[in-house]
């Protein structure tokens, strides 16, 4: 079976087309490198033995996406490619729709020319916004994001059923990511974030490597337990096995179409304390932090309802906290450069 991955050269998308290689799917990446590199590829196929199809082009640019479907024989689409950064998607939001809606709706255009209906998208713990109370379910209504980015990501959602509505070939799924971390244990693929890192592992790993000076911790007055915000963090290797688990399903229910959500996480909570301490511990070393003011638009806590894709998907998250933490070095401390070396 053949998969296009757009986005496949990111942090989840390398990790994802990994686990893909060794459940010998066959992958195409598709993805413009505008927040990535060539290398985490070249690295994925020596980990897996086995090589990887890649185009680079643009999601928006819809005659070369159609060259690749009709230069390779596509059975369905994981669809990664986006713009992600919460803070910056509230100074450019237009840039923000426009890639991760209207690219979206051109590659749907496409696979739909090209009678491809298999179709997982990277959707996020955001789309349950600020109304919901924890943990987040499936059932649930969908939110009202507190940034242009999350809303990007309700959008397609709403854009993935309607699509469902109108064509009874469409089986779709959406994936709910909450917060993912760690790298592949070999410590040669991890996160790379262009500049200061705005999620919080890549930003304490830098700090332990001796890149940043001290971690900044956005507000400990929250009503939580010890007063820093609470997530779900699961491992990204979790996450990539959690996709192949969707494809998974998707093959096993040949008589299924329409869109079906599924949240990844593992169910659990932990602070940003928490974190800082696991961190500590993983790598016997003091992580310098102070306390600064809350960060706009975080939410106090939340984590996953995981129920769904553990009894339907037969998925679970199973890599401890501690594994997160060494395998966020191990990736770090190897590359503290990232993929620049
Ligand atoms: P990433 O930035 O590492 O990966 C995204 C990839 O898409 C990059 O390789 C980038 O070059 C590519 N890309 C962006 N715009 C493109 C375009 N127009 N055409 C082709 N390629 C394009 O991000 P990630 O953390 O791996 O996230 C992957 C997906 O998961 C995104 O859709 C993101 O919104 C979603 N997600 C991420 C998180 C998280 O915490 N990392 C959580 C929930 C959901
Ligand atoms: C985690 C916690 C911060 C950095 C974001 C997106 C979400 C999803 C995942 C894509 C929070 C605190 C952080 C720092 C800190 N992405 N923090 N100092 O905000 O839960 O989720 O990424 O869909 O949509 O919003 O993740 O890693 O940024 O923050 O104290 O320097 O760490 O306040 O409580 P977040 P994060």
């Amino acid at each position: 079976m053949k998969v296009l991955v757009t986005g496949g050269a990111g942090y989840i998308g390398s990790h994802t087309v990994l686990s893909l290689l060794e459940n010998n799917y066959d992958v195409v990446v598709y993805d413009n490198l505008v927040n990535s590199s060539i290398e985490s590829i070249d690295r994925v196929e020596k980990l897996a033995g086995k090589k990887v199809e890649f185009v680079e082009g643009d999601i928006c640019n819809k005659d070369k996406l159609s060259q690749v479907f009709k230069q390779f024989k596509i059975d369905a689409v994981i669809h990664f490619a986006a713009l992600k950064a919460v803070g910056e998607s509230t100074q450019i939001p237009l840039s923000y729709y426009q890639n991760n809606v209207h690219g979206t709706v051109c590659l749907l255009e496409v696979m739909q020319q090209h009678k491809v209906h298999n179709f997982i998208f990277s959707s996020s713990a955001t789309v349950y916004g600020e109304e919901n109370d924890v943990p987040y379910v499936e059932t649930m209504k969908l939110g009202t994001p507190s940034s242009p980015y999350g809303a990007s990501k309700v959008m397609v959602e709403r854009v993935l059923a309607d699509l469902a509505l109108s064509d009874p070939n469409f089986r779709g799924v959406s994936l709910r990511y909450f917060n993912p971390i760690g790298a592949h244990e070999s410590g040669t693929i991890g996160e790379d974030p262009k500049g200061i890192p705005n999620n919080l592992l890549p930003y304490v790993a830098q700090v332990a490597v001796g890149k940043r000076d001290k971690l900044g911790i956005f507000g400990d007055d929250y009503p939580t337990k010890d007063g820093t915000c609470e997530r779900d963090y699961l491992h990204v290797m979790d996450l990539a096995q959690g996709h192949v688990a969707a494809l998974d399903w998707l093959n096993r229910h040949s008589e299924f179409s329409g869109v079906e959500a599924f949240n990844l996480g593992t169910g659990n909570g932990t602070s940003v304390f928490a974190i800082v301490k696991a961190f500590e511990l993983a790598i016997n070393k003091e992580i310098k932090f102070e306390v600064s003011p809350r960060r706009a638009g975080d939410l106090p806590a939340f984590w996953a309802n995981a129920n769904k894709a553990n009894q339907q998907l037969n998925w679970q998250a199973s890599r401890t906290l501690e594994k997160m933490m060494e395998d966020t070095w191990r990736w770090q401390s190897n590359n503290p450069n990232g993929y620049l070396a």
